[in-house]
């Protein structure tokens, strides 16, 4: 894996928000890609906390929350003493870079973000200005390290192409034609869209009414055994190949999240389970999702019996992360003109 224009050393960023609970779309669509990559490449894993309030966040329940990603991503196994586990904002140099993208960013392509319309739903005027500059400011997450590489799942791809047209705008109006890599992302497996557990056109999502809708990484074996057998599904039993899925959403949602947690293909999952009821591919499907995540959970747990060691591990992080943004960052004040 190298960038495209094979100037830029592979570099690993990707990021998520401590806002709620994670959930199994998280943790397949995100998550266990990072883990993945750690064996190859050097990865800086960031938890966003200057994204989270784009939306408001009650400062206590924001504290838990990052220490609680913090834990997720070092239980499902990333070693924050191999690669940079850190929150945003205790490195400042990406809110400075994102000031510049600000700057960069035309309104215009703003106002194609989907996630933003979806966010700021009908009422626009009344969303915060942070959550429409959102996608700048992840776009200084990446480029602050200039990392090459980003997986995310499938809802992140246009805030990354934002990302890759920033830094092509800069690279073109300052006439410094490889200074930023134009990351790629990285979205792979067969649980890039993990969908609602209640209804199979809606992604799981966290602000997701009912809890019904997905399997958090804070249940216990019993929650997520129920939720599973609560799952919507169709009266048929399941086709013997993928092309049998067509308009069955609730069962391809079902068929992904085996594949995904067993490592298999869908093809591999129908090929075992066609012709089967439900009933009975829900009881193995929850025997899979309960081994693969109560460990995760029950680590998870332990970790959070001591946040003091949490907050080490945070700092560590962002004072490895600082070293390597804040020579970027002296360099892109000095292409844009500012006198130190
Ligand atoms: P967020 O929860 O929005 O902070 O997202 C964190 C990461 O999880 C991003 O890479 C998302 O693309 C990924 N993600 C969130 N929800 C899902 C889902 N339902 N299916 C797959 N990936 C998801
Ligand atoms: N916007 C991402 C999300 O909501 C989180 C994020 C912020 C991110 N900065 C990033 C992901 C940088 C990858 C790289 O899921």
């Amino acid at each position: 894996m190298a960038s495209a224009d094979g100037t830029h050393p592979p570099l690993v960023f990707s990021g998520m928000q401590p806002t709620g609970n994670l959930h199994l779309g998280n943790y397949l669509g995100a998550i266990r890609n990072w883990i993945r990559l750690q064996n190859q490449y050097p990865c800086l894993y960031c938890i966003v906390d200057m994204h989270a309030i784009t939306v408001f966040q009650d400062p206590k329940e924001l504290r838990d929350s990052i220490r609680s990603v913090a834990a997720a991503y070092i239980a499902a196994g990333i070693d924050p003493a191999e690669h940079i586990v850190f929150n945003q904002s205790q490195v400042s140099a990406h809110a400075e870079l994102a000031w510049v993208f600000n700057c960069v960013a035309r309104i215009g392509w703003l106002n194609r973000m989907t996630q933003f319309k979806e966010k700021a739903g009908k009422n626009r005027e009344n969303a915060s200005a942070g959550l429409f500059v959102y996608p700048n400011l992840m776009a200084a997450d990446i480029l602050a390290y200039k990392a090459t590489h980003v997986p995310v799942g499938e809802d992140q791809k246009q805030h990354l192409e934002l990302a890759r047209d920033i830094a092509q705008k800069f690279n073109t109006d300052y006439g410094v034609p490889d200074f930023f890599p134009l990351p790629e992302p990285f979205i792979t497996g067969p649980a890039t869209r993990v969908m609602s557990l209640r209804d199979g056109t809606q992604k799981m999502s966290k602000s997701d009414p009912s809890d019904y809708s997905r399997i958090n990484l804070t249940d216990d074996a019993d929650a997520i055994a129920l939720k599973v057998r609560k799952a919507r599904t169709d009266p048929e039993p399941l086709p013997s190949e993928p092309a049998g899925l067509e308009g069955r959403a609730e069962a391809e949602n079902l068929v992904s999240i085996f594949a995904a947690l067993a490592d298999k293909s869908a093809d591999d999952v129908l090929t075992e389970y066609g012709g089967a009821q439900f009933s009975e591919f829900k009881k193995a499907l929850s025997e899979l999702a309960v081994s693969t995540l109560v460990p995760l959970t029950d680590e998870m747990n332990r970790l959070l019996k001591d946040p003091a060691e949490i907050d080490r591990t945070l700092a560590h992080g962002a004072e490895r992360a600082r070293a390597i943004a804040a020579p970027i960052l002296r360099e892109v004040y000095d292409v844009v003109g500012f006198v130190r």
